[in-house]
């Protein structure tokens, strides 16, 4: 009989107690990972333009991070900051009110991005004193019921639970770049109106609580929403006293080129949203705004036993450390730039690609979505054939994002950037 490899014996294991519910990109079995490359447990090497879906911002296994985390596990694993405050939880909230744009000075932590949504509803309810919520159609905010509840990048996602949250709306979301030869002042003008039209007809905007909105849409497509738009929504919310909610988990902390993607538009939220490359691996979620909109949430409205945990804000502190000191937000923009620019020159004059874009080093090939179901999955195989891990995304998974770390070195980048186009060259 043919003994089992270490891969094989965890795949085993895992197909037949895990549950089938999540969806697996990849059948490897992984063991270790640092920087930009994972290993599986049999020892293949691969490369890693994912990050853990825009987690390792400063790469797997950061030798600060990996420090931070150890030297705070060895003082203080778990309290529970409603039993006390400790030192990593207050340093982080202090430096997410320094970072974070405008006077956004009060933090709640959670543990995941779906459950930071979560309670970011439950503030603005609360808050506001209103029931509706308006999200924007194509968004993805997590997989909690109330983040289900105004997701809309796919019926999938809802179709078991509905009906999910009494009082939520949805607006189109503009994107431009998704819409062949339509302008972005028209896409906002129209989209604008819509929202108008969401008032007339559904629900008068005095019973608003919250719009909340992607500032650049992740998991339905990485498309950017229009400066002009955001603005103009920051004006809407401010005529009719709703809060404006940025869900910033997949844009945060460098990711689009600026430290919050709220900053190229110089919109200021009242709430920002925020996980995924916050602590850079561990499970962290935050809530930040003003003080004064905290203070709204009445005391014991909301919890959480883990959030905030000392390792994890300990870990993020890191995080954040090392993309300030190494200036990883303008290697972002800079990078991005070079890579959008290298990727539209290479793959120019294939046919089947609607548009390469980015924001910072969120960038998106977008192929046409008639390829989505066919061309992309192979372009995928074939990547990861060739030991480089890539993931797409899009309504109908029309769009191939490239997550990498911030501090990607050169030769990893060109080494996966190469299988990337050859890939795509392959299969187009
Ligand atoms: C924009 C956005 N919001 C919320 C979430 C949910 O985060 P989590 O998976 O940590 O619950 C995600 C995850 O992909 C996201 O991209």
């Amino acid at each position: 009989m043919k003994l089992q490899s270490k891969a094989e014996e965890i795949q085993k294991k895992a197909r037949k107690h895990l549950s089938p519910v999540l969806t697996r990109v990849t059948e490897l079995a992984v063991e270790k990972a640092k920087g930009a490359r994972f290993w599986t447990a049999d020892g293949e090497e691969y490369l890693d333009f994912v990050s853990g879906v825009a987690v390792n911002a400063v790469g797997h296994a950061h030798e600060r991070m990996v420090k931070a985390i150890q030297q705070q596990a060895e003082n203080l694993i778990h309290f529970g900051l409603n039993y006390g405050y400790y030192e990593s939880a207050a340093n982080l909230a202090e430096k997410l009110a320094e970072i974070t744009p405008g006077e956004l000075d009060t933090v709640f932590f959670s543990n995941s991005g779906g459950e930071a949504v979560d309670g970011a509803i439950k503030l603005a309810k609360a808050a506001s004193g209103r029931p509706g919520i308006i999200a924007f159609e194509g968004s993805f905010h997590g997989r909690t019921l109330g983040a289900t509840a105004i997701t809309a990048s796919s019926s999938k996602y809802r179709k078991y639970y509905e009906p999910i949250l009494g009082e939520v709306y949805h607006a189109p979301y503009p994107y431009p770049a998704g819409l062949k030869g339509v302008k972005e002042e028209e896409v906002t003008e129209y989209c604008l109106h819509q929202i108008h039209k969401l008032f007339d007809l559904r629900i008068d905007p005095s019973r608003v609580a919250a719009f909340i909105i992607e500032p650049v849409m992740g998991e339905g497509g990485y498309y950017p929403a229009p400066q002009a738009f955001l603005q103009e929504l920051r004006k809407l919310a401010d005529m009719h006293g709703i809060l404006l909610v940025f869900d910033e988990v997949q844009t945060g902390f460098g990711r689009t080129g600026k430290m919050f993607a709220a900053e190229h538009s110089g919109v200021v939220p009242d709430i920002l949203v925020l996980a995924k490359a916050l602590s850079g691996g561990l499970p962290l979620g935050a809530i930040v705004a003003k003080r004064e909109i905290h203070e709204k949430w009445p005391t014991g409205g909301h919890g959480s036993t883990f959030g905030g945990n000392p390792v994890s804000c300990a870990a993020a502190l890191a995080n954040i450390g090392v993309i300030e000191e190494q200036k990883l937000v303008e290697r972002s923009s800079l990078l991005g730039e070079r890579i959008v620019n290298r990727l539209r020159e290479n793959l120019k004059d294939l046919p089947g690609i609607r548009e390469i874009r980015g924001v910072g080093l969120m960038i998106g090939i977008e192929f046409e979505w008639d390829l989505a179901a066919t061309a992309v999955p192979s372009i995928k195989e074939k990547a990861l054939e060739h030991h480089l891990l890539i993931m797409n995304c899009g309504v109908y998974g029309q769009t191939i994002r490239l997550m990498l770390p911030l501090n990607i070195d050169e030769k990893d980048l060109t080494e996966g950037l190469d299988i990337l186009e050859n890939a795509i060259k392959d299969i187009l």
